[in-house]
Formats: structure tokens, sequence, C-alpha cells
């Protein structure tokens, strides 16, 4: 049987989407379609607009969970008390189990990239993102999840891998893990190591969530471009990290060619039924 215990006490939540605004129409009529859904956490942290108009009937409908992609928890830059504040407020109105980001660097001296950029794996980043965790997550009062990001580069400052980055920040903090499979998949390709070798390392408790996506392969490199259906060898890694990581609540990443919302559902039913064959 696969581990079942998680850390933090958190709920299995199923099998969700991200909440994207093409598909509000449909999940507002049809509200039993999904489990959960993910929402980008900065689309509902502006003054107006049609994410907020719609986030009371959602909240009303459908577990939530806030995913941000602008905490950069490895910049040099001080934490943005602003945005954290403003986050609470989201997370507690969702009533969310947890909230989650990436292990990645996106601003520097107030100018944002808008891109999650890799860390150096070394010991003093590891002290220092585990710190900065552990002050978000406090501040919070609730789990956090730490994503692991695609990356197409590498530090030559680096001194272990990036599944022993993780762990080591994750244990420091003492938070959870978002998995990305995907994002593992396509760095494991990008830089050459074994994807399993990736999975075996991670503690099982530590791991709360899952996200699957579909990617670009362009042969010599692969793009985590979360604009295609999920490719089949990101399916033959996830079947393979159920055994591992037991009941972990799942969803698609789709954030491009958003295709039509029973067309996501059917990628929906595919992991279910992975997960069932697997557990069966
Ligand atoms: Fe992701």
């Amino acid at each position: 049987m696969p581990p079942q215990r998680k850390k933090f006490n958190v709920p299995y939540l199923g099998f969700g989407i991200g909440l994207r605004p093409v598909h509000y129409k449909d999940l507002l009529e049809n509200p039993l379609s999904v489990d959960w859904l993910e929402i980008i956490s900065e689309n509902f942290l502006l003054e107006g607009g049609r994410s907020l108009y719609y986030l009371d009937a959602f909240c009303e409908q459908y577990q939530l969970v806030p995913h941000g992609v602008s905490l950069s928890i490895g910049s040099a830059n001080p934490l943005e008390e602003t945005y954290l504040t403003k986050l609470k407020k989201l997370i507690t109105k969702t009533k969310s189990p947890w909230f989650s980001d990436h292990l990645c660097w996106s601003n520097y001296k107030g100018k944002s990239y808008h891109n999650l950029m890799p860390l150096p794996y070394t010991d003093a980043i590891i002290d220092y993102v585990s710190q900065r965790i552990r002050m978000v997550q406090d501040f919070m009062e609730k789990p956090f999840l730490l994503e692991n990001v695609s990356s197409y580069v590498e530090f030559t400052d680096s001194t272990m891998p990036e599944w022993e980055f993780l762990v080591r920040i994750a244990e420091k903090a003492d938070c959870g893990l978002l998995l990305d499979i995907n994002n593992i998949y396509v760095s494991s390709r990008n830089h050459g190591f074994d994807p399993l070798a990736y999975l075996n390392a991670i503690p099982p408790e530590r791991v709360i969530q899952y996200h699957i996506a579909g990617h670009d392969d362009k042969g010599s490199y692969v793009l985590d471009s979360h604009d295609h259906p999920v490719r089949d060898e990101v399916w033959e890694l996830y079947a393979k990290a159920i055994p591992l990581f037991g009941n972990t609540s799942l969803m698609i990443e789709r954030d491009d060619h958003i295709p039509p919302l029973p067309d996501l559902l059917k990628e929906l039913e595919y992991a279910k039924k992975i997960h069932q064959d697997v557990t069966r």
C-alpha cells in the first residue's frame, strides 16, 4: 500500500484544474465537474476586475487553493509586506488548507522578470530560502507548499542535485512540497538526470500536491509551455509517483491554447484512471 500519512494534517482534495477565466461560466454552471480549483493568487489580489467579481461565487461552490507566481522566495529583495498581507486575506477568504509558490527568484530591486528562475544549489541558499519560508509560513498560519520549477540553465556554483536542494529546504523550513511532475520531466531532459532518482529522493509525507502539465518537446531541449495536453512521458512518470506518494491532490495546469472545459475534464479523467489502475 502506498504511504498515506501526510504532514500538516491537510485534507486530500482529489482531482482539480487551474481556474482560468475562459471556464468561469461552465464551472459555475456545472459545479460537480471537478473536485477543487487552484487559483493564481495574483489574479485575485487586485482591487477589482473580472476574477474578483467571480470570487464569492467560486468560494461558495468549490474548494479554492491559492497558488502564487510572484513571492520570489529566493530573491535578494526583502519579502513584500503588502503582497503578503493581501495574500493572507485571500487564503482566509478561500478557507484554503494550504497555499503554494515556487522555489525560484523572479524579481530584483523592484523589477519583476515574469520568469521563475532557478537558484544555485548551495548550503548558503538553503539557509537563506528556508528562513524566508519560515517567515512566510508563520505569517500566513497555513502550510506552505514549495514547488519545483523547470529550468534550462544551471549554476556552476551548485554543489548538489536539485532534488537534494529542494528536500533540504523543505525540511529546514518545515514546509510541504508541490511536486510538478512535468517540471521534473522537463528538467530531467534539459539537464540529463534520471527523473526517477528525483522522485525517489523526495520524502512522501511532505508531498501534498501535484502539478501535471503539457510541454513542448523541441528535440534538443524541452520547453515547459503549458500549452499542450499532458504528454505520455509525464503520465508515465505520474504513474510511477503514485506508489511512492499515495493519495496526493492533483491539478492539471493549462495556461495557453486552453481547450473547452469538457476536453480538459477528459484529461482529468485520465489522471483518475491512472490513479485507480495503479492503486487497485
Ligand atoms: Fe507547476
